[in-house]
């Protein structure tokens, strides 16, 4: 289930779970719980050296009393000055857990006091980013799983201009977390149920439901583009390849600036003929993360209506093997024009990229590119699952996309552009070659690069951050929805 945050004015209409936060170094002048048991008891662990606000602490105890409230959740948000948004929305991920263990079904949280660094907007939309995704699962395939308690939460605010703000960030948090839901829950869907066109049909219903334009090509049309790179990736599947193209025009009177978002879409990424072993292939439905990002991206960006025109585009197929699979040696064309020699099959991401951008550049007319890939596993062995690998031709693009990292708390990482890097692409019998050796990240990167033209671009390759086997606070194992936040805050910032 996907809930929604709700807003309410305090009153005396207490749920049954109340959530309440404090700074490390809290005093009892601190503590104002309109309910004396509470209180008293708050002051007593304060007293007691049992909380005293440390950031990561938490306590929970039940009230003696028949009326809501009747028990009480304490966050320790650590020292004011060190508190941030990613703090915020940790600990809030850590105190829906809490609630979730102790059977509650609706809970009441009372937003943190602010800081001159943190506005109540922005706090109350990090907590409710932290209270959705961390109540994430992926169990629908679980007949016997364990229903989450919850069902209503509710953020609470003292008076009515506190009120105009608190719903801001609600709003807004969720919306983002429903986009990142959805991004988690097409990972999470394996490829037999998966596939290009389960993919095309997703971003289809997403459309509809949250205000962009969703066109999907069919194989005919593929050919007749002769997007030659990415049918030869695609080639050897029973579940063939689709096209798909989102569209959102926020702002149109604006004729200079299209935002053009690449998603890699492989369903499934079997290696090809270069076939994966069974260990690095395990996971290889994963390998549309990068679609998963820029369809839910775009259900953030129409939904809050930004003013701004983005384009997006997801080249889905499947790389499996069969008679009609493409071969390592092998000479194939691409939609730019330029060939390119296969020294693997298991680079087949790149391909499908190149067509996706060259396509995205001349009949969609996007004026930056921004592409978002599971690209390689030199990204893991880079930076491993706590940053993404970027790479970027244009250094204010590239501001951008920083700074909304740091309000997402999405960590990114940039590589160099260096010449010798771009020597690595040349083939002695084409124009490029697929493989073009370490490192990795980079060469894969540059490689997508030389489809871009002269235009403003980021690449990022989430090959470490789309998927984990270790949760954490507001990730569960599993899909990430990792780029979603920090593609749509980007956004935003450029419509600014
Ligand atoms: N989809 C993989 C990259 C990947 C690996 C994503 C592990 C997530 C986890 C990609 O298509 C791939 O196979 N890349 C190759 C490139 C190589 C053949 C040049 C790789 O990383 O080994
Ligand atoms: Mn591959
Ligand atoms: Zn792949």
């Amino acid at each position: 289930m996907v809930f929604e945050v709700l807003t309410k004015k305090m009153d005396d209409k207490y749920s049954e779970t109340i959530v309440l936060s404090y700074y490390e170094g809290f005093t009892e002048a601190d503590i104002s719980v309109p309910v004396k048991e509470a209180a008293d008891m708050i002051k007593h662990l304060l007293n007691e050296e049992e909380f005293s606000g440390k950031y990561n602490e938490i306590q929970s105890f039940k009230l003696t009393r028949k009326d809501n409230p009747k028990k009480v959740i304490l966050l320790g948000l650590g020292k004011k000055e060190e508190v941030d948004i990613e703090k915020v929305r940790r600990i809030f991920a850590k105190g829906i857990k809490e609630a979730i263990n102790l059977k509650t079904k609706a809970v009441d949280v009372y937003p943190i006091n602010t800081t001159s660094e943190l506005s109540l907007s922005q706090v109350t939309r990090a907590m409710t980013e932290g209270l959705i995704l961390g109540s994430y699962k992926f169990d629908k395939y679980i007949k016997d799983k364990k229903e989450n308690p919850v069902k209503s939460i509710c953020v609470v605010g003292a008076n009515p201009d506190e009120i105009v703000d608190i719903d801001k960030g609600v709003v807004e948090g969720n919306i983002l977390s429903k986009a990142t839901i959805l991004a988690r829950d097409m990972v999470n869907e394996p490829a037999n149920v998966l596939t290009p066109a389960k993919l095309a049909a997703i971003a289809e219903k997403t459309g509809k439901e949250s205000g962009f334009e969703v066109e999907i090509l069919k194989e005919d049309k593929i050919q007749e583009l002769e997007m030659e790179a990415f049918m030869a990736v695609g080639r050897a599947s029973e579940n063939r390849p689709r096209l798909i193209v989102m569209r959102y025009f926020g702002d149109k009177k604006n004729k200079k600036e299209i935002i053009g978002l690449v998603g890699k879409g492989l369903t499934y990424d079997s290696g090809g003929l270069c076939i994966k072993s069974k260990d690095g292939m395990v996971n290889m439905k994963s390998d549309m993360g990068g679609a998963a990002s820029v369809i839910g991206a775009m259900e953030a960006i129409a939904r809050k209506k930004l003013k701004v025109n983005v384009i997006a585009v997801v080249a889905a197929c499947e790389n499996l093997i069969s008679g009609y699979s493409y071969r390592t040696g092998d000479i194939i064309g691409s939609m730019a024009g330029k060939t390119i020699f296969i020294g693997s099959t298991d680079a087949e991401g790149r391909l499908t990229l190149a067509d996706a951008i060259h396509y995205i550049i001349e009949k969609e007319n996007a004026t930056k590119i921004l592409d978002i890939a599971t690209l390689t596993g030199g990204a893991i062995v880079t930076l491993g699952s706590t940053a993404t690998v970027v790479v970027s031709n244009d250094d204010e693009f590239y501001k951008a996309l920083e700074s909304a990292s740091r309000i997402t708390g999405e960590k990114i990482w940039r590589m160099p552009i260096f010449d010798e890097y771009k020597e690595l692409l040349k083939s002695k019998v084409a124009d490029l070659t697929n493989s073009a050796g370490n490192p990795q990240a980079i060469t894969a990167a540059l490689f997508v690069g030389e489809f871009v033209q002269d235009k403003p671009w980021i690449h990022m390759d989430i090959a470490g951050t789309a998927f984990t086997s270790k949760s954490s606070e507001y990730i569960a194992e599993g899909g990430t929805g990792v780029g979603v936040r920090t593609i749509y805050e980007m956004v935003k910032e450029i419509s600014k």
